[in-house]
């Protein structure tokens, strides 16, 4: 083992190769991917049509520079992807993954508004909201600790309330719970605010929150009446994960923007998306911005790849029935335990709510650490989880999130929550 990696986590095992929705240590043990890492590879692992195309590609040409070249692989990749994206007439600037696309998507809403003379640069975001680990992505994200460190750096956004029904900020409101909250947004408006961030279906952060179906017509409306462009963060929820091409459509939302990454290359390949809309394009006078990998050749060839797969296989479809399927053996093997607060989610993205007191709702003490606990019981017993804390009130609150690879079949999604449940009871008897 090597001293010289700065390693995000203590005795890890050792990867050696991956099979569908399993995953091999060099010991030989063997792992379910429960969570496509976090909630990364949708296609399993060891799909050789996607590393040919990749290899193809980095074979014939590797790597230009996008004020160079234009390229083959990405014109071919950009028209396939569009009429599959949920934004009209969609420009598509790719990067390198969801921090870098959120940047990018901030940047050009920015760049909108200064084209039509108007100073607007305020962001607004959501409460426990995740859009990235660098600093412009942090501050419009809502998990306090993960900005907790970064704080001094911070505070440009702007944030409104989610929908997370299990803990409904306002429980008592009187009308639909999706107008609630677009009048919270409402009046966090004013003539510096130019965009509005959120993702379609919570992701870790708040475990697979799914609005109630008025909050998306409401907040469209919203942003639509101020002159703010809606930026859709579907770095998780993008390529099917959610049973559509992209949850938007769930909605029938049409963002001005939107990020997307993970399911993108679906781990082939390190690609994020920022698409804006055609009239968002053609407003910018002119976009300073870049990075040295965008408009990568190799990671065109890999989203394209992905989406050949994704189609040929009908895995679209097959999120929306396996998700069914995950729902009832959550429900069915986790369901009674005293700790299961909450079993939602959306497609194959799905979470569980851990609570110490199911009446109450009231979540355990963060210094329990229960689902770093759980999932580390898991793991011991081959199973690989994705985990988030926070979700209560910004310390406590666990969750277990599910996002197994799209081709994970029915007894792997029973083996999944079986084995979920016993080290759910191996943690909390
Ligand atoms: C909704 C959402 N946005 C943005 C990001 C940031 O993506 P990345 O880790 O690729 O930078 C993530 C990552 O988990 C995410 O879930």
């Amino acid at each position: 083992m090597s001293d010289h990696v700065f390693a995000r986590g203590r005795d890890l095992p050792v990867v050696a190769r991956g099979e569908g929705a399993v995953v091999f240590d060099t010991e030989g043990r063997r792992y379910l991917d429960g969570s496509g890492g976090a909630v990364v590879t949708s296609l399993g692992h060891g799909v050789t049509e996607v590393v040919a195309a990749i290899a193809r590609q980095a074979e014939a040409v590797a790597y230009v520079h996008a004020t160079a070249f234009r390229s083959e692989a990405l014109d071919a990749y950009a028209d396939e992807l569009a009429p599959l994206l949920p934004v009209d007439d969609p420009r598509i600037y790719p990067v390198s993954g969801g921090s870098e696309a959120v940047e990018t998507a901030l940047k050009m809403a920015r760049a909108y508004h200064l084209a039509r003379g108007e100073d607007r640069h305020v962001v607004i975001g959501r409460d426990g909201a995740y859009h990235g680990n660098s600093r412009g992505a942090l501050d419009v994200s809502g998990r306090a600790g993960l900005r907790a460190p970064y704080l001094p750096w911070l505070g440009s956004a702007r944030r409104t309330t989610a929908p997370y029904e299990y803990r409904c900020p306002a429980p008592t409101h009187p009308h639909g719970c999706g107008r609630w909250h677009a009048a919270q947004l409402n009046r966090l408006i004013d003539d510096d605010v130019a965009a509005f961030i959120a993702e379609p279906v919570a992701g870790a952060a708040l475990g697979a929150c799914v609005p109630d179906d008025g909050y998306w017509p409401a907040v469209a409306e919203v942003c639509r009446r101020r002159g703010v462009l809606l930026i859709a963060d579907e770095v998780m929820t993008g390529f099917g994960r959610t049973g559509a091409w992209f949850a938007s459509e769930h909605w029938d939302l049409r963002p001005d923007l939107l990020v997307a990454a993970k399911g993108a290359a679906a781990g082939y390949w390190p690609l994020g998306l920022a698409v804006c809309s055609g009239a968002v394009h053609d407003t910018l006078a002119g976009f300073t911005h870049g990075f040295t990998y965008s408009h990568h050749p190799v990671g065109a060839a890999a989203g394209s790849a992905v989406l050949k797969v994704l189609t040929e296989r009908n895995l679209v479809a097959r999120a929306a029935e396996g998700g069914a399927e995950l729902d009832a053996a959550l429900r069915h093997h986790l369901g009674d335990h005293p700790a299961v607060g909450d079993v939602r989610g959306l497609g194959l993205l799905r979470a569980v709510e851990l609570v110490a007191d199911r009446e109450t709702r009231r979540p355990f003490d963060r210094a329990d650490r229960v689902a770093e606990r759980v999932v580390a019981a898991a793991k011991d017993d081959g199973l690989l989880l994705y985990h988030s804390t926070g979700c209560a009130d910004g310390r406590d609150g666990d969750l277990l999130l599910f996002g197994p690879p799209l081709v994970i079949d029915a007894g792997q999604l029973d083996e999944l929550a079986a084995r979920c449940a016993t080290a759910l009871h191996r943690v909390l008897g």
